[in-house]
């Protein structure tokens, strides 16, 4: 029996990078899972390979649609919600294109209030369940190029705590991801070519991170060994974010 079993998830952004692995494990783990993205075909990619899974073409931005989806899945309930949905754009703030700089808060921040405000209402219904949004490491350091990033991501932490306390009556844990560096289509869009070696030479076990990994991590937030786990950011970074000089 999976760590999932009997338990229904709906992830976004699930198209592809770390949203499709979080639901190809929940899936392995014997969830049910509805996936949402805004781009179909990589929906419809990632959907071939997990059976019976729910597909909704959404964009998180749109609060209406993305409630739709949400109740359309959770007909037969909902369990858990990972709001994962990201728009990536580095370059000095300088240089930021204001509809850039829109994107990143209104999928980052609006996007995961939307998803959370969304499920709510289903997870009380069900006399509980838990909430992961995707943080970053960007939030324990400065990276170049990426202050609109990492402040999207320093909001997901403190709504993650807000929720958390906000929620925990419900008996909804809430909890973020912290994912170190993962080679998906995002993070390739805005780390140059020699960018992925210094992260792997920073990290005191000398690797980046697998998007499986960070799957695991989810599957562990979200299931029953958890179970009193609530408002934390857990890194999963192999130590890069406490590593100094050496
Ligand atoms: N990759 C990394 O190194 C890394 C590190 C730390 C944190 N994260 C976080 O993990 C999460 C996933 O990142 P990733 O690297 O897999 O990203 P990605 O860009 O590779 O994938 C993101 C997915 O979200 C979808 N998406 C984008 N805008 C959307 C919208 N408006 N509505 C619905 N779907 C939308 C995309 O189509 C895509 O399938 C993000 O929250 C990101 O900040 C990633």
């Amino acid at each position: 029996m999976g760590r999932l079993s009997g338990k229904r998830a709906f992830i976004t952004g699930a198209g592809g990078g770390i949203g499709a692995a979080i639901a190809r494990r929940f899936a392995d783990e014997g969830a049910d899972v509805g996936l949402a993205d805004i781009n179909a075909d990589l929906l419809r990619e990632t959907a071939g390979t997990i059976a019976d899974a729910q597909s909704f073409v959404v964009d998180v931005c749109d609060r209406a649609a993305l409630a739709n989806a949400v109740n359309t899945f959770a007909t037969d309930g909902l369990d858990i919600f990972v709001n994962n949905a990201v728009a990536f754009f580095y370059a000095p703030l300088t240089e930021m294109p204001e509809d850039a700089v829109d994107r990143m808060l209104n999928v980052g921040i609006k996007g995961t209030f939307w998803g959370t405000s969304a499920a709510t209402p289903h997870l009380i219904a069900r006399g509980g369940g838990t909430i992961i949004n995707l943080s970053s490491i960007a939030v324990s350091f400065a990276i170049k190029n990426a202050a609109v990033y990492t402040s999207v991501k320093g909001a997901i932490d403190a709504f993650t705590r807000q929720q958390a306390v906000e929620l925990g009556g419900h008996d909804i844990r809430v909890n973020a991801l912290a994912p170190g560096t993962v080679s998906t289509p995002g993070a390739r869009s805005v780390i140059e070519e020699e960018g992925w070696e210094k992260r792997r030479l920073l990290s005191p076990m000398g690797r980046l991170i697998e998007d499986t990994e960070v799957a695991d991590a989810a599957v562990f937030l979200a299931s029953d060994a958890a179970a009193t786990i609530t408002g934390v950011t857990l890194k999963i970074d192999a130590g890069l974010t406490i590593a100094g000089p050496r």
